[in-house]
């Protein structure tokens, strides 16, 4: 049942209009969604980013359409308000538009997602199209997209000539123009993302792009502090849950190791004549 707060494409239109800023998260499981759900937040975003934050995967590229999906049902059982995007990973959408469709389609049929996001610029647009017009919301991405990292030279800031910004903008106005509701930017300048987030009719949403986009994307294990392989300095980090965590665990195992878990507390006791009952059956 459609909660009657439940954020669309069109609650998110209207930020842009009003200026009002937009929140989005990544979320990649049934606790991870009840939380950012119950935050307030407007976006939540199955990124193929779990490769790497639930995985344990050195990049994005090798999680799979399965994976993605089975990622995508829980977060789908948690969140109840927000608006859900599923990420298409690496190679389920770039080899055949026809391909690309019927994998969306898996994100809303099996996945309950609200809608699915999918990375690069002109290249991406007759694609996009196909997947809009058999009627699935599409989020672009582009600026530096993890899954192209390779052809890009690594993880480095996108747009940073006046050459690369304008191309950056054609891509984004492309994206604009095959149908997309909103575009993530990812590692560009702040000036880039002011002019992209000024051209555009649909939403900016940003992440490493600055203040002036129309809405802010961080990943759930970052913003937490529970992913310290590597942290891009665009990241800020609201916890330090890692330390509190690794505590809690020292903790239980020292209990356990002392016997001083379970306690009496924790434990069920008996009517005391089955107890006796059971004692002295114990001891014969
Ligand atoms: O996979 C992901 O988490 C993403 C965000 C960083 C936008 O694509």
């Amino acid at each position: 049942m459609t909660t009657p707060d439940k954020v669309t494409i069109l609650t998110i239109q209207q930020k842009k209009q009003q200026k009002q800023p937009i929140t989005m998260l990544t979320a990649y499981d049934y606790p991870g969604a009840l939380l950012v759900d119950q935050a307030g937040i407007d976006l939540i975003l199955v990124g193929d980013s779990l490769a790497m934050t639930v995985l344990g995967h050195p990049n994005t590229v090798s999680v799979t359409m399965d994976e993605m999906l089975h990622h995508c049902k829980a977060v789908a059982r948690g969140a109840q308000r927000a608006f859900l995007i599923g990420d298409m990973p690496f190679m389920s959408y770039q080899v055949d538009p026809r391909d690309a469709v019927r994998n969306a389609g898996r994100f809303i049929k099996e996945a309950g997602m609200d809608a699915v996001k999918l990375e690069g610029g002109r290249e991406v647009a007759a694609t996009v199209r196909a997947i809009v017009d058999a009627g699935i919301p599409v989020m672009g991405h582009v600026g530096l997209t993890p899954q192209s990292a390779g052809k890009l030279g690594g993880f480095k800031v996108q747009g940073k000539t006046a050459t690369a910004a304008r191309r950056l903008l054609e891509d984004a106005l492309a994206l604009q123009e095959a149908g997309c509701f909103a575009v993530v930017l990812e590692a560009v300048p702040s000036p880039v993302a002011r002019l992209v987030t000024e051209r555009l009719d649909i939403p900016t949403i940003g992440i490493g792009a600055g203040p002036h986009c129309d809405g802010q994307v961080l990943v759930f294990h970052d913003l937490l502090g529970l992913f310290d392989r590597f942290t891009p300095r665009f990241v800020k980090r609201y916890a330090d849950l890692r330390q509190p965590v690794l505590e809690a665990l020292q903790a239980y195992r020292q209990e356990v190791e002392s016997r001083t878990f379970p306690g009496p507390e924790h434990s069920f006791s008996m009517d005391p004549a089955e107890e006796a009952a059971l004692l002295k059956e114990l001891a014969s």
